[in-house]
């Protein structure tokens, strides 16, 4: 009789898996937190002080215009996905210097500050960022 209950119990977790953003960011979430509208914390800079997300957006204080970054994001580094190239350009950002900027630019404490959610959410508030030319 348990096996009868476990569609249900099943379909219940995949609810919540998905809800915590599990299978994917949410992006609205992302947005929110790259723009300063849910700060990350107050030792952080906001996305947004140095990124702009409009095609002719102001360049932030310090660093790339994103609104392509999700059609270059994946053909950056060979052998990098789209997110992967995201995730480590967040947490490790001196990994890999893109746009011709010396280390130490981008903050370093992300990886300290961020959830894993944050960072799902903030991935794929990056790839939904499809202007279609880079500044
Ligand atoms: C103090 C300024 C600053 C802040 C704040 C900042 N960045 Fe950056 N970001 C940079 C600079 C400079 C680079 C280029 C050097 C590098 O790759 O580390 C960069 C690179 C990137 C790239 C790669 C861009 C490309 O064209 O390939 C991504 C993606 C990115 N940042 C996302 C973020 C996100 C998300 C946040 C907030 C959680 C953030 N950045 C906060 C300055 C900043």
């Amino acid at each position: 009789m348990h096996l009868r209950k476990l569609p249900t119990s099943l379909f219940i977790l995949l609810l919540t898996l998905a809800g915590c953003g599990v299978f994917g960011g949410d992006a609205e979430r992302g947005r929110k937190i790259f723009s300063a509208e849910e700060p990350i914390s107050a030792v952080n800079f906001a996305c947004i002080e140095c990124h702009a997300v409009e095609p002719d957006g102001a360049t932030g204080f310090m660093g790339q215009n994103l609104a392509n970054i999700a059609n270059r994001a994946g053909s950056t580094v060979p052998g990098q996905s789209a997110e992967t190239y995201l995730r480590i350009a967040i947490l490790d950002p001196d990994a890999y210097l893109s746009g011709g900027y010396q280390e130490g630019i981008h903050p370093r404490t992300y990886a300290d500050a961020l959830s894993d959610r944050d960072v799902a959410d903030l991935i794929a508030y990056l790839m939904t960022l499809r202007s279609g030319e880079d500044p």
